[in-house]
């Protein structure tokens, strides 16, 4: 890490959420009655920036809104949780949105519009610069693919660990895994990059290819895979839900930030778990995301 540099740098999406609260979704050509709306900072990728500093990482975010209402409201947003927003790109398309229900009990079903997430840029020199002065390069697929993995495969040639979290899944780009020091799916997103049925063996698979794999699984925890065997299991911590939205996200942000805090990998995966379950008590995506003092008494 260089000095006046940030240690995580997180290049990925900024999203305004539209969240609707409603009891289940329409049928098509069916009009229902929401409860609440509300417009909230999210995407995948300011989910977590926001996440890591909350409990105290040092992050600066690489990601690109429009010179729109909802894009200062996110470079605010970042900028308020500590992350350096410099190298936030503005581009000439609207803001990122994803249109997000929120269903009784918590569960949610999201449509993502990227829009200025989508813009095809490559990888520019301050962009390279924060990454080579980074200790965490950790990115989502919610930006251009060719963007993601230029900016995976030059961390991994500069020695900055790389995170990663798949999703939404996508088929990747060839030797792309064998960049990835630890991937963070869920599941399902599991099942899918590995082409199998059963979860634990898709995480397996995974990690012959990617250093270390750790699947999340909701209300059951995390699995840690590496060299193609289950090597530990995260236990849940149980709580109550009331929108899980962005608790993917907290989860990533927070093992990295714990990580490079200096915690062993189980205590970071436990601080990652507990705040994860922390975020999917409050509503909305960033805005439900923990701080350390409220994480750390329940280790
Ligand atoms: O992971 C949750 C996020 O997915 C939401 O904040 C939404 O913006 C989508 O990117």
């Amino acid at each position: 890490m260089v000095e006046g540099m940030a240690e995580i740098v997180v290049l990925g999406s900024a999203n305004m959420d539209l969240v609707v609260r409603q009891p289940r979704l329409p049928e098509p050509g069916e009009t229902m009655f929401g409860s609440s709306f509300a417009t909230v900072p999210g995407g995948k990728g300011l989910n977590q920036a926001i996440a890591a500093a909350r409990v105290g990482g040092g992050v600066a975010f690489l990601g690109a809104v429009g010179g729109d209402a909802f894009g200062r409201e996110l470079r605010e947003a970042l900028a308020a949780a500590g992350v350096d927003v410099d190298a936030v790109a503005l581009v000439e398309r609207p803001t990122g949105t994803a249109h997000i229900a929120v269903l009784d009990g918590g569960e949610n079903a999201i449509v993502v519009v990227p829009d200025a997430n989508g813009v095809e840029l490559p990888l520019d020199e301050v962009q390279r610069a924060a990454i080579r002065a980074a200790r965490y390069l950790v990115v989502q697929f919610e930006r251009p693919l060719p963007l993601v993995a230029e900016a995976v495969a030059f961390a991994r040639s500069v020695g900055v660990t790389t995170v990663v979290t798949p999703a939404p899944a996508l088929p990747l780009p060839e030797d792309f895994l064998e960049n990835v020091d630890v991937l963070v799916p869920n599941a399902g997103e599991a099942r899918e990059l590995a082409g199998v049925d059963d979860e634990t063996d898709a995480a397996r698979a995974l990690s012959r290819r990617a250093g270390t794999v750790v699947m999340t699984r909701g209300a059951r925890g995390a699995l840690v895979a590496r060299g193609g065997e289950v090597v530990a299991e995260v236990p849940p911590f149980a709580v109550t839900p009331v929108d899980t939205t962005g608790a993917g996200d907290t989860f990533t942000g927070v093992l990295v930030a714990r990580l490079a805090a200096g915690d062993t990998e189980p205590a970071a995966l436990r601080a990652a778990s507990v705040a994860a379950a922390l975020a999917t008590t409050r509503p909305g995506a960033s805005p439900s995301m923990p701080t350390w003092s409220e994480v750390r008494p329940l280790l």
